[in-house]
């Protein structure tokens, strides 16, 4: 489980350092930085890919990324060094910070694109000299080998590179490895298309589908999984509960899966292109958050969106039945869903965090109500 969260220079969240539990539940108001949040855990997860460097590019690279006031605001202008968008998380079992910065000027049209300077991961929820798994400075790198030695690497890496997505080897860096494959696994739904047009609407052949895809295309085959082979009753309450008498059935035409809602009164069931809006959300939520395959972390963005705020209790169960097999990150701008989340999830084996992010004078993102600064993650960033 991820215990801590730290961004710096991103966008308003020029110094953010955030406790995670197993369910947290972001809210604040508009502006207050709560889509960055999302945002900045989601490049954490593209540089596992080796996508960072891309995903910040098309973010309308490191200019517009970067934190555009001051290093400390409260003193004025002024910076001390480079600035460096830097991205890290802490867990009980392993650690991953990396810092992004500005290339050397090389007369190349790519002078904008942005850089992978260090990065570091170590095990444990604190980094220590003696916890540190690899550590990467510019194109150096140095990991810990399957037999306790380290193995250094001097000029390989190119700048756009992760040391993640490149060096995770199971006998060269075993550790890496594991750490890659776990941040993989995590899982981002925002505003899943249902649209007219949505993929989500239209039948598709189905193969087996643990997990639900980013734009719910393999939602019928998601569902006809869960039946198969993950809590088919939780499923099965899951509609009853948002839609009473209702139940879901999927059919197979030669390979093509097609869904059916079979609604009391209706003599027929309605297929996916014919569902409301709201109706097919509910649904794709349904199909993310019973995943039988449940990911490291589910980060949620808006999941309120186009949802009749009757179904919000019964989103929020659901929220917190995932919450019962994964870590889940939930950014919201419903206050109902936040309320709804906590006390659904009041009395739980499980942690539950909720925060308001606000934003102070100098347009800052900060987390309400901190008592005293929190100004340091577990962790020093690495060192370019
Ligand atoms: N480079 C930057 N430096 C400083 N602030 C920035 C930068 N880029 C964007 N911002 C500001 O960061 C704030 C947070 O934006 P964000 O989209 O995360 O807000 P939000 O909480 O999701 O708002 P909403 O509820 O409206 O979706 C905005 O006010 C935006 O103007
Ligand atoms: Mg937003």
């Amino acid at each position: 489980m991820i215990t801590t969260l730290a961004i710096e220079n991103y966008r308003s969240l020029s110094r953010l350092i955030m406790p995670l539990e197993r369910l947290t539940v972001v809210t604040g108001a508009n502006g207050t930085g709560k889509s960055s949040l999302y945002r900045a855990l989601r490049l954490l997860a593209d540089a596992a890919r080796g996508e960072a460097v891309a995903a910040l590019a098309r973010d309308g690279g490191l200019r517009s990324t970067l934190w555009a006031g001051a290093e400390n605001p409260a003193q004025g202008a002024g910076r001390s060094g480079p600035v460096g968008l830097r991205l890290g998380f802490a867990g009980d079992e392993f650690g991953y910070a990396v810092d992004f910065g500005h290339p050397v000027p090389a007369r190349s049209l790519f002078d904008l694109d942005p850089e992978i300077k260090a990065e570091t991961t170590w095990a444990g929820p604190v980094l220590r000299p003696a916890a540190v798994l690899s550590e990467r400075k510019g194109p150096a790198v140095r990991t810990l080998t399957a037999d306790g030695g380290w193995h250094r690497s001097a000029g390989e890496l190119r700048p756009y590179d992760s040391m993640l997505s490149e060096f995770a080897d199971p006998r060269l860096a075993p550790d890496l490895l594991r750490l890659r494959e776990r941040i993989r696994s995590w899982r981002f739904y925002d505003h899943v298309r249902t649209d007219a047009g949505a993929p989500a609407r239209a039948a598709r052949v189905g193969t087996r589908t643990p997990v639900l895809g980013h734009d719910g295309a393999d939602l019928a085959a998601a569902l006809q999984t869960i039946r198969e082979v993950g809590d088919a009753k939780a499923l099965e309450e899951a509609v009853d509960g948002a839609f009473p008498g209702s139940r879901l059935s999927v059919d197979s035409q030669s390979g093509r899966f097609e869904l059916g809602l079979h609604q009391p009164g209706l003599m027929r069931p309605l297929s996916a292109a014919e569902l409301s809006d709201g109706t097919l959300r509910y649904l794709l939520w349904t199909a993310a958050l019973l995943t039988p395959r449940p990911p490291a972390l589910l980060v949620l963005n808006e999941p309120e969106a186009s949802l009749h705020p009757e179904l919000l209790p019964r989103l929020a169960d659901l929220i917190v039945t995932g919450a019962q097999e994964t870590q889940i990150v939930v950014v919201t701008h419903a206050k109902e869903l936040a309320g709804e989340l906590a006390r659904r999830s009041a009395g739980r084996p499980f942690g539950v965090n909720a925060t308001e992010l606000v934003k102070d004078e100098y347009g800052q993102t900060e987390v309400a109500g901190r008592e005293g600064p929190l100004d340091q993650p577990p962790w020093h960033w690495p060192k370019r």
